[in-house]
């Protein structure tokens, strides 16, 4: 890889957070000195590379405008959709409508994921400069793995040896992604990351091993733990 990787971003951030039980959408939660979306952010904004970055918001937002990066001119907003391959499709449109181009890398990364090191950011845009398809980060599973039936007993124990947990960033081309999106949502396939409407097309992304510790926030003793550890740098 000759200098840096160029990339695109898109955040999607227009959940509500119905499992955090907050009295805001999880995002704008307090984290540190800022808040989680913040954090979230910084990783990218230092990184060398980043074209432009859009954040994904629900349509009547109160919150972003109070961020200081509201008013960073390398941002974008879009509005989100119904389902996060909805929202993540509406920032796709953006970086369009801003000059993106269809061959041009895009990292879509939950705006609840703000343990993302730079380390991982480098690691993964270095691994994929080069690949056909492109990937994500995503952790080998630790723990052994049971299948249940539908009594809530084990049916079996399935080989964990080749099961990973797909994390984010996920990294692909523009035209690609959208072009997957379109056609898995459209067949009303279900959609839970931008690797899973790649494999609907029939392409498999690359595993890059990422540090386990760069989790979604979902519950609330997830915040509790992010907040007892700093971000490693
Ligand atoms: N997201 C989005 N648009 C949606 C739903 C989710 O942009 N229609 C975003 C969330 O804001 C979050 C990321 O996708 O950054 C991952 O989703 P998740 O962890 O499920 O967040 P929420 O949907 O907000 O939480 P919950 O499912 O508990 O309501
Ligand atoms: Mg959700």
């Amino acid at each position: 890889m000759t200098g840096p990787v160029s990339y695109w971003v898109v955040i999607p951030a227009a959940g509500i957070g119905s499992r955090m039980r907050a009295d805001r959408p999880k995002q704008y939660l307090p984290l540190g000195d800022r808040t989680l979306i913040e954090q979230t952010l910084d990783c990218f904004l230092c990184q060398p590379g980043l074209n432009g970055l859009v954040v994904c918001l629900a349509a009547d937002d109160p919150w972003w405008p109070e961020l200081a990066c509201a008013q960073d001119s390398r941002i974008v907003r879009a509005d989100g959709g119904q389902e996060r391959a909805d929202s993540v499709l509406a920032g796709l449109q953006a970086l369009l409508a801003r000059g993106a181009g269809m061959a041009d890398w895009v990292l879509v990364h939950d705006a609840a994921r703000p343990n993302l090191t730079q380390e991982d950011l480098y690691k993964l845009l270095a691994t994929l400069a080069d690949d056909p398809v492109g990937g994500l980060l995503a952790v080998p599973v630790r723990d052994t793995l049971k299948c249940a039936d539908a009594q809530g007993r084990v049916a079996s124990t399935p080989d964990r040896s080749r099961y990973w947990q797909a994390y984010t960033p996920q990294m692909f081309r523009l035209g690609a992604l959208r072009d997957a999106l379109t056609q898995a949502l459209g067949a009303g396939a279900v959609v839970t990351d931008e690797a899973s409407a790649m494999e609907y097309v029939g392409l498999a992304p690359r595993l890059v091993e990422g540090r386990s510790d760069n989790i979604k926030v979902t519950r609330p003793e997830d915040l509790q733990w992010l907040s007892r550890h700093s971000k490693p740098h």
